[in-house]
């Protein structure tokens, strides 16, 4: 009986520990500063630029963004390529459409009003390849975050932080391979005990930069996070104006509302 009251507390302590341990095991994402935090925030427009040649000559190689179209790249508050540069570039691509006339299916050249396409045609044909199917990168830095104590959260009401996606995104590929020996070990992927299916997926001087950027994991990884930040959000810029302009408008009718008040209560004794 004792030995098995012993035993019992045994694995209790042993099942605590191992679980603290794991827990321990997924680091929080560091907070990095952002063009787009704050109220005052804004896209940094070569940065996007730059972001957007990171994701289509790496990350699109496996993941997908449906929602994005390519002329949403030349709109205003964007990476702002030029309507010609979008159209040289949606050419590059291959769309499969149809039926035509004939009632077969045709490739043709793509066109700006197309969507990105995907690598992969569908999750399950990247998932065969991949072994787990990438998420689908439109709305990713929104879908993606980390949980914070109580406490954080509520400071983090009052300096308007909303910029979790972002720093787990950046946190996750350019410092979370920390374990040379096992290459799908990420210090911040929180499922399946830090093991990610996506290896690695940036090295320096892997994509260049034409506008003297040095060409290092870390500003690939802050660029291509930005990138993703306005395809997830891009009226981002938008909804922050509105919201000062909302706050400022308040703080001048708060002032009137004070002087009426006393102008109308001014006689009542
Ligand atoms: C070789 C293919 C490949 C490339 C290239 C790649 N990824 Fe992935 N990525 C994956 C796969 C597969 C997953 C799913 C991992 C899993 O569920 O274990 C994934 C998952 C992710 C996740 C989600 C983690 C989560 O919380 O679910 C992020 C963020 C991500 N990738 C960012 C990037 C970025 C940024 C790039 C470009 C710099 C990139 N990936 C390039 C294959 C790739």
């Amino acid at each position: 009986m004792i030995r098995l009251k012993t035993l019992g507390l045994a694995a209790l302590l042993a099942f605590g520990a191992a679980s603290a341990a794991r827990a321990q095991e997924v680091k929080t994402p560091e907070r990095q500063s952002w063009t787009f935090a704050g109220p005052f925030g804004h896209f940094d427009q070569a940065q996007l630029q730059r972001g957007f040649e990171v994701f289509r000559t790496v990350c699109a190689n496996c993941h997908s963004a449906n929602l994005l179209a390519f002329r949403n790249l030349s709109q205003p508050g964007g990476p702002s390529f030029s309507e010609s540069q979008v159209k040289a570039l949606a050419a590059e691509y291959t769309v499969h459409d149809g039926p035509g006339d004939d009632g077969a299916m045709f490739d043709r050249p793509g066109r700006p009003a197309d969507h990105w396409v995907p690598t992969y045609a569908n999750p399950e044909a990247a998932k065969a390849t991949l072994g787990a199917a990438p998420p689908d990168m439109s709305v990713l830095a929104k879908a993606r975050g980390y949980e914070t104590p109580l406490w954080r959260s509520l400071i983090d009401v009052f300096t308007q932080y909303q910029e979790a996606g972002a720093d787990y995104i950046y946190s996750l590929v350019a410092l979370g391979y920390s374990d040379k020996k096992d290459p799908n070990h990420n210090d911040y992927f929180p499922v399946a005990g830090n093991h990610i299916a996506m290896p690695k997926p940036l090295s320096d001087k892997q994509v260049d930069y034409a506008d003297g950027t040095p060409p290092t994991v870390d500003n690939y990884a802050r660029d291509v996070t930005a990138f993703l930040t306005w395809v997830a959000e891009p009226k981002l810029e938008e909804r922050k104006k509105t919201g000062l302009r909302a706050t400022i408008f308040l703080l001048i009718f708060a002032g009137l509302m004070y002087f009426t008040k006393k102008r109308v209560w001014a006689d009542a004794h």
